[in-house]
């Protein structure tokens, strides 16, 4: 609450509300922290929760693999319209030269986007974070939880592969995963059905 407030008094002091809009914020969130007090508002979606797994998505990184760029004469930037989706399904995947990957395993490949990945493991495609029904809609915190402690798809399914680096955030406490997992159902839903794994000389394990 104490950051959501301060929000209100940074913008304010930026002169992009107007005090009184500013009040009534204020004031609903003081009555928002007395219900909450006696429990009624969920914690793990509350706004400080969003706010702190936004924190967490940029400092992961989780947009570096997970968000398809837009090229533009200053370099790649994120494209908003498509925050977190996943490896973009429609585009074609550029076919790797021969003897680009050398055959003792040590060459990864991956696309301007860094979405699409190829190396020793097969090739991994980032997967889509937002709460569609072709991304992570249905997922309980829990299972998001289960499945950065693990690195097992969706918590009990096969194992993650490269360059996921899920047992990073392993490191992260339950109460942070949560934060992470309500920012991610907090964003935009974008319908992306991220193309399956293929791993190395094995049918595809997806
Ligand atoms: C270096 C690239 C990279 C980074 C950084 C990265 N991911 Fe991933 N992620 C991937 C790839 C590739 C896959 C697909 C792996 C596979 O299919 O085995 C994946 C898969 C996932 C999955 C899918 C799990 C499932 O069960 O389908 C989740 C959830 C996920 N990442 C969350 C995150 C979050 C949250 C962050 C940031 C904190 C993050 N990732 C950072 C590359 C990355």
């Amino acid at each position: 609450m104490v950051v959501a407030l301060s929000r209100v008094m940074r913008n304010l002091l930026r002169g992009n509300i107007n005090p009184l809009v500013a009040f009534a914020a204020a004031w609903a969130l003081g009555a928002c922290s007395s219900r909450s007090a006696s429990g009624d508002i969920a914690v793990g979606s509350s706004a400080a929760a969003i706010d702190r797994g936004r924190a967490l998505v940029i400092f992961g990184g989780c947009h570096d693999c997970h968000t398809p760029k837009l090229m533009t004469s200053a370099g790649p930037i994120l494209d908003s319209t498509r925050l977190l989706s996943g490896s973009p399904a429609r585009e074609r995947i550029p076919t790797v030269g021969q003897g680009v990957l050398a055959a003792n395993g040590w060459s990864i490949a991956t696309t301007a986007d860094m979405t699409a990945w190829t190396g020793p493991w097969g090739e991994t495609f980032a997967a889509n974070l937002t709460p569609d029904a072709t991304g992570l809609a249905g997922w309980t915190a829990d299972q998001f939880i289960q499945t950065m402690r693990t690195g097992r798809r969706s918590g009990t399914g096969r194992a993650l592969l490269p360059p996921m680096p899920w047992q990073n955030m392993a490191a992260l406490s339950d109460d942070d995963l949560r934060s992470l997992f309500a920012y991610l159902q907090s964003l935009k839903p974008v319908s992306n059905t991220v193309p399956p794994a293929r791993a190395a000389a094995t049918t595809a394990r997806r």
